[in-house]
């Protein structure tokens, strides 16, 4: 696990940006797993300008969501794949093609049977090539709670009350509006894309950080599973890492690679 410190939410994303447009650059045909929430939003800010700028092209590319809330409306703002369609697609916002962004129904008549196929189609590609993941305070990644398997496969999950009060703000403010259910990719999923880089930014996010590097690997801190992976990259910034007992290392090394 490398783990680079930055002054802020901005230079860490960009940092996010800078590996994802390697990954396209060697390949454009990519496959990409994209994450939700406002963590990544300097990242896919920093992709949309490259594209402007005629510096990087996702038209080649795959994209596929880690998960998607159950039964929300199909043009409410949150729903995720309107999220990913606002932040990639929509007014030619990377060049990423809104039928090869991917994501899950979370109002199919069979949700089993769509976690499954959404699944098996990952399973078929061999993973993704770079996954792109938030953690929540909680310690989960994608929608996986505290608790579950870690060698879950793409799934339906409930979502925890702490998770349904750090989202109320995305649903006015209101906790009863935030959807109780959803579908999100496996933490074995997650595990079979080839690198992973998990963004984290704010004070908030702290003990997770910490657990997510330094914690035991635990059912507990569903990201504690990643210390697992050959390949993965933690970004985060001055406040998230605030709880780092090894920070200095932690730099030292990242200046030093
Ligand atoms: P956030 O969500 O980026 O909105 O903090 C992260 C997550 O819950 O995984």
């Amino acid at each position: 696990m490398q783990i680079g410190i930055f002054e802020n939410a901005e230079q860490a994303g960009q940092k996010a940006a800078e590996m994802i447009a390697q990954v396209v650059g060697d390949n454009p045909q990519a496959i990409l797993g994209v994450a939700t929430g406002s963590t990544p939003d300097p990242l896919y800010a920093q992709l949309r300008s490259w594209h402007k700028d005629g510096k990087l092209d996702l038209s080649a590319c795959q994209a596929y969501a880690l998960d998607e809330y159950v039964g929300i409306a199909v043009d409410h703002p949150e729903r995720y794949r309107n999220v990913l369609l606002k932040n990639l697609v929509w007014e030619n916002a990377t060049g990423l093609k809104a039928e090869n962004l991917h994501t899950l129904d979370g109002n199919s008549t069979d949700l089993a049977q769509a976690a499954q196929s959404y699944d098996s189609e990952i399973q078929a590609l061999g993973g993704v090539d770079i996954q792109i993941l938030g953690i929540g305070s909680d310690g989960h990644i994608a929608f996986n709670e505290p608790g579950g398997s870690l060698t879950s496969r793409t799934h339906i999950e409930v979502l925890t009350e702490q998770t349904r009060k750090d989202n109320a703000r995305f649903f006015n403010d209101d906790i009863d509006q935030v959807p109780t259910h959803c579908l999100t990719q496996g933490m074995g999923t997650i595990m079979s894309a080839k690198a992973i880089v998990l963004l984290a930014t704010g004070a908030g996010k702290a003990q997770a950080v910490k657990q997510l590097c330094e914690g035991a690997v635990s059912a507990f801190w569903p990201a504690t599973i990643l210390q697992m992976h050959n390949n993965v990259t933690v970004l985060v910034d001055e406040a998230a890492a605030s709880k780092l007992e090894l920070k200095e290392y932690y730099c030292e090394r990242w200046s030093k690679l």
